[in-house]
């Protein structure tokens, strides 16, 4: 008769207990877009509510952002950061395809010996590394998990591409999860549609680019992305609400991926959102961040004085390939 194998079991719930963010130096105003493609400020803004966006120096490369990210996140959680077990990167700009940037950033902050492995999921980035932190701290497999959300989308912007060059900027976001006495973080929705993969990609592969001199922007059909995510992502949103047992009313933040303020305004008015649920718009002065937008918006909300301890919060993000991810989480 052979062995048995013991299984094991983490904490009953889990929570997110600490939010950082890192948010670069540098301040693009639409002016400076505009010197290479041609619109115009007043359309940037009322088509997308862009005003400035974020764009890093030479310093302010992944890992530098992720490690200040994460170091704000770990602070905020008052967890010493030897009791991470496992470090999650989100993003689609760490330009290597090996190493994983996540076993540097263990190292950098404290965590040198913890499970690490980067997740490519664009802007839906950030849920993902919360709801994969959320499940293994209920499996038992770490009891505390820095889920990191960065990108240098400007690495990959073709500044005088009109469709893109206004939106995508840079950034990091962190959040640290571990076991908690009530659940923290409500059951994820989330899946994938691959049909419509070529909406927003890269333009070639990195294989492709090397005989040439053209180096693999980013390339986005915005109007269909647009229209998915206003309607298919409001019916996500609702479904995260609903399995989480939450109403609207019950909620104090609103916080989707911050892709364009348009699409933001839909999903509020489809989910019904009543006035006192505050509303991230970090979009105006951040840009599109992808995988670091949520946690960069919540920060920007507290210290606005909109967000505090213990507020619920619904997060959804969504984007290349097609991603998406929602969950209701309450605030550290
Ligand atoms: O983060 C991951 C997910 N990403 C998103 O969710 C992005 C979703 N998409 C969007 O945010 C929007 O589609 C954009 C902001 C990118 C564009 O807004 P839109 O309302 O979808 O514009 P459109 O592409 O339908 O273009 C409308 C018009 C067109 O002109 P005509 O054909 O109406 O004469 C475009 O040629 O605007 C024109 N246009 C511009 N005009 C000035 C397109 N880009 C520009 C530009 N400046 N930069």
């Amino acid at each position: 008769m052979s062995a048995t194998i013991t299984s094991q079991t983490g904490a009953r719930y889990a929570g997110v207990l600490g939010i950082g963010s890192y948010r670069p130096r540098r301040v693009v105003p639409n002016a400076e877009i505009l010197e290479h493609i041609d619109s115009s400020d007043e359309w940037i803004q009322t088509r997308s509510g862009i005003k400035e966006r974020r764009w890093a120096s030479e310093d302010e490369t992944v890992l530098m952002m992720s490690v200040n990210a994460a170091k704000d996140a770990l602070e905020d959680s008052g967890i010493d950061p030897a009791q991470v077990g496992c470090v999650i990167v989100s993003t689609v700009t760490h330009l290597y395809q090996t190493p994983a940037i996540a076993t540097r950033v263990a190292v950098e902050v404290g965590a040198p010996t913890a499970a690490a492995f980067d997740v490519s999921a664009a802007c839906a980035g950030f849920c993902y590394g919360v709801a994969l932190a959320n499940d293994m701290i209920r499996g038992g497999s770490a009891k505390y998990v820095l889920a990191i959300g960065v990108e240098r989308l400007s690495d990959l912007t073709d500044r005088t591409d009109r469709s893109t060059a206004f939106i995508f900027a840079d950034g990091a976001g962190a959040a640290v999860v571990g076991p908690a006495d009530e659940p923290g973080i409500g059951p994820v929705v989330w899946g994938s549609d691959g049909t419509q993969h070529e909406v927003i990609s890269q333009k070639e592969s990195w294989q492709e680019a090397a005989g040439s001199y053209n180096w693999p922007h980013l390339r986005m059909d915005g109007n269909p992305v647009f229209r998915w995510a206003s309607f298919e992502m409001a019916k996500t949103a609702q479904q995260a609400l609903d399995v989480a047992g939450v109403k609207a009313e019950d909620l104090d933040l609103f916080v989707p991926h911050q892709a364009n303020m348009r699409i933001t305004d839909a999903m509020r008015r489809t989910l019904k959102l009543p006035d006192h649920v505050k509303v991230a718009r970090d979009i105006e002065r951040q840009g599109n961040t992808s995988a670091a937008s949520i946690p960069l918006a919540i920060t920007a909300m507290r210290e606005a004085g909109e967000a505090k301890s213990g507020d619920l919060a619904l997060i959804i993000g969504f984007g290349a390939g097609l991603v998406y991810a929602a969950q209701v989480i309450r605030l550290p």
